[in-house]
Formats: C-alpha cells, structure tokens, sequence
C-alpha cells in the first residue's frame, strides 16, 4: 500500500479518537422513542462525515423508523464494489449508576475509550471511514467503487431494513459485503467470523385475575401469574440443558468432527471464561464445550421477568399479571418463522387455563455461515496479516447480524466480517468500552483491505 496512506493514519491518529468522540457524544438510542431526534442528529452527523472524508454522494433515506444512511463512491470502473454496512444505533444505558464515566461523555482510561457504541458499533463503523479518508486524502480516489449502508435500527430487530435492501437491490449491487460489528476471539487475536447465530424474540404475557389480590383472603383458590410464568419458563429446557420445545432441534445441522477439532484447537481456556463471567459454574447443553454452545448449538433464554411485589419490605398479595421476555438463538439450519410457530404452539399446549395467555412475537433473524473459501475471505485475512502483524483466527459467533442473510438471500452476495471489538468490551452493558490499539489496527487493516478487494 502506498507509504503515504499508512503515514496519514498514523500521523492523525489523536484526530481520529477526538473525531470518534464527538460521534459517540449523540445519544443514539434506537429503542428509547425519547431519543428520536438524537437519532436523527446521528445519522446527520454520519452523512455530514462521509462528506466530509470526501464521498459527496451521501444522504439520509427515510423509513417507517429511524433514517437510513446511504453513501457512495463509484469511481473506480473495472473494479469490485464493496457494500460496507453497519450501523449508529446503540443499545440503551441502563443500569446507569454502574457507569464509571457518563456513557455519552467519552473517556479515556488505560488505552481503552470507554462510551456507550464505543465498540459496538460506531468505534467500528468509524475505522472505516477513516481508511476510506487516509486513501481519499493521499490519492484522491478510493482502490475500489464502495457504498456505504450505516443503519439506524439495528439495536432494535432492524425493522425496516429487508424491505429498505428489496426496494433498493439495483442501487445496493455489489459484489460483497463487509462488516464490523464482531468481537476479536480474544486480545491480539484478530478474528475473521464466519457464522452467527439466529433469533426469535417474544413477549409472553400472564393474566390471572382482574386484580392483584390479598394473598390471605384468597391464596389457595385461583392461579398465581408469578408461579405460573416460573414453571412454564423452567420447563422449557430440561436438566441436561435442552430446549424441551418438540421439533425444535429438528433441523439444526450438526457439528462435524473438523468442526469440533478445529474449535478445540483454539486458545480457549474454560476456567479462565468462567472466572470472567463471576459465575459460581458454568451451565450449558451437555455433551458441547462452551465455544460449541455459542457458536454452533441453539439455545432458549429468558430476558427480563417481571410479576408482583419487589419492592422494600414485604407484601402478601397474588400478582394479577407476569411478563417475560424470552428468545432463542437459533443456529443453521433452524428457520425462524418454524421456530417461532413451534414454540407458540407449544407454550399455548402447556400453559394452565387457569391464566390467560398472550403471546407477542418480536423481532428476529436467520443464523448464517459464510463461504469461507471466498476470495473475499482470503483478501481479509492478508489485510488483517499487514494491520495487525497477525494471521487472523477464523471464528463463529453466538450472537446475530439478521441483515447478514438478507444480504445472501436479496442480493446473493458474501459477506466479510471484519471485526476489532474484544469479548470484554461490555457491549450492551456498563462502561462499554473500545481499544484504542484496536481501533488504530483495524483504520490500518481495513485501509489493506479496501486495496487487497481491489484485486479479488
Ligand atoms: N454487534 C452485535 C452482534 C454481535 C454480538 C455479533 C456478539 C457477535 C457477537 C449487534 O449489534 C447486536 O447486538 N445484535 C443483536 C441483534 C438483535 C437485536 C436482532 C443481538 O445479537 O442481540
Ligand atoms: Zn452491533
């Protein structure tokens, strides 16, 4: 790569943090319909940013939701175009009292930029921009034609993104996709992820009586939501750790010997995991190592539960109503809609009569695998090689990208996830945080990799 694109980067790297930072201040909270307008400011910013590093084609399309950002630069005929997507959006904040650092007052601690979205995904999202600006910059054009899809609902189902890709298919060809929106396998262990896991996502609501009752005058003679939620929800995996829900492993491919083989070989240290996480044991689906249960195995999770008192001191009263939310990580070759309809008809089979059930389905995806001999991968693993100093890891991933298969499916394309987050980066929790060696390795590996697509 021409000497001068990797001077710049290193030259403005204090510029790029401070540039992040003013990109992490906007509370872009998709969820949270309090923070519309800082949504939009966001994506305001994102366009003005584009045009700003020198991509003058890039403008806000409206959705039923929150504005799409869309950008391109076309002027490198006979080479590949590069669709790169991520999104703006971020998680909500809550538990705020457990942030060190205000979550939209970015903060550096130890090397590493401690902001709500720092990792996941503006951090990630603004690495590429700032390669696309090294090569804007020092040449005046970019190695290949690129256009840019950063969205503003992701945190929350992307629910306006499939029909966004099917209106647009002819204005979003490309030759592939590249993302960054994973985390590293560990520290200094660049990591290319090849698959994802699915989701379904549901609210289940409990209704036992008109209202809440003493528990003295009338406990014993009607159903409890509370009970009634814990028993279902308990009995839908069994001891051994399997989804109890008929036909629900059906058509989950299973692990081959390579597979587990390879997955062994990787610097996984069980103990060490457990210690991480502060759990007292680890608990998953017998007969799987834990990196086979992210990446390979489906599983059923409760989400949130609320029901009755839980408040300071003690009350004797039967709840009238329970909600929870519940989801599943599905895996290839589980279809969501198969899944969901399984579930609902068995959750509507073994719930009591004594309650009223309400059922509301929520947002979800499709797992996904990549083509890993695509030439696409290959580039990506030199680019990660000349960045990083490093051979990358090739990982799964437990958690989900649902636009990922919507790409393969609408548009019939790969895609490339390059991602520099790191599994202790608190994505979705307190202090997320990005490092900043990371970031200044993935500006350098994915200016590589803009230039090593060039040649596929
Ligand atoms: N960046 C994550 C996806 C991710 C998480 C990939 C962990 C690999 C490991 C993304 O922003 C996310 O959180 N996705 C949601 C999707 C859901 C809302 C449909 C997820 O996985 O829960
Ligand atoms: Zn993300």
């Amino acid at each position: 790569m021409d000497s001068r694109v990797i001077n710049f980067i290193e030259q403005n790297k204090d510029r790029f943090v401070e540039e992040l930072k003013a990109f992490l201040r906007i509370p872009s909270i998709s969820t949270d319909p309090k923070y519309k307008k800082d949504v939009r400011d966001c994506a305001q910013y994102v366009a003005a940013e584009l045009k700003r590093i020198g991509i003058e084609d890039a403008r806000l399309c409206e959705t039923a939701g929150h504005p799409i950002v869309y950008a391109q630069w076309l002027q490198a005929p006979g080479r590949p175009t590069v669709l790169f997507y991520g999104h703006y959006d971020v998680q909500p904040v809550d538990p705020l009292n457990l942030w060190l650092s205000p979550p939209f007052e970015p903060d550096i601690r130890s090397g590493e930029l401690y902001a709500r979205g720092s990792a996941d995904d503006k951090g990630q999202v603004f690495m590429h921009f700032k390669s696309l600006e090294a090569h804007f910059k020092n040449s005046g054009k970019l190695p290949v034609n690129v256009k840019i899809l950063i969205e503003g609902e992701e945190e929350c189902g992307s629910l306006n993104l499939d029909k966004f890709i099917s209106d647009n298919k002819e204005m979003l060809k490309a030759d592939l996709v590249v993302i960054s929106d994973t985390p590293m396998f560990a520290r200094g262990v660049p990591s290319i992820c090849y698959g994802l896991r699915g989701l379904v996502y549901f609210q289940i609501d409990l209704t036992g009586t008109s209202t809440d009752l003493h528990s003295g005058s009338f406990g014993g003679t009607v159903a409890n939501p509370a009970y009634v939620a814990a028993r279902l929800l308990g009995e839908m995996k069994d001891p051994e750790g399997r989804v109890t829900i008929p036909g629900f492993y059906d058509d989950v491919k299973p692990l081959t010997g390579r597979e587990r083989q390879e997955y062994a070989s990787l610097p996984f240290d069980v103990e060490k995991y457990r210690r991480e996480l502060g759990a007292p044991e680890l608990w998953g689906e017998k007969g799987f190592t834990p990196l086979e249960q992210i990446w390979a195995r489906p599983t059923f999770e409760v989400n949130g539960i609320v029901s009755g008192f839980t408040g300071e001191g003690a009350k004797t009263v039967i709840p009238a109503r329970a909600m929870a939310k519940v989801s599943m990580r599905l895996v290839p070759d589980q279809d969501p809609d198969k899944i969901a309809r399984l579930f609902e008809e068995h959750l509507r089979k073994v719930c009591p009569k004594t309650v009223e059930l309400t059922i509301t389905r929520m947002h979800g995806g499709k797992a996904w695998l990549a083509p890993i001999d695509h030439p696409a991968m290959a580039a990506a693993s030199r680019a990660y090689q000349k960045g990083f100093g490093k051979k990358p890891v090739f990982v799964r991933e437990g958690g989900s990208i649902p636009v990922v298969s919507t790409f393969a499916e609408l548009l019939k394309i790969p895609s490339v996830l390059i991602g520099i987050g790191l599994p202790d980066e608190n994505a979705h929790a307190p202090n997320e945080k990005l490092d900043l060696g990371n970031f200044q390795g993935g500006i350098l590996s994915t200016a590589h990799l803009y230039e090593e697509l060039a040649q596929i």
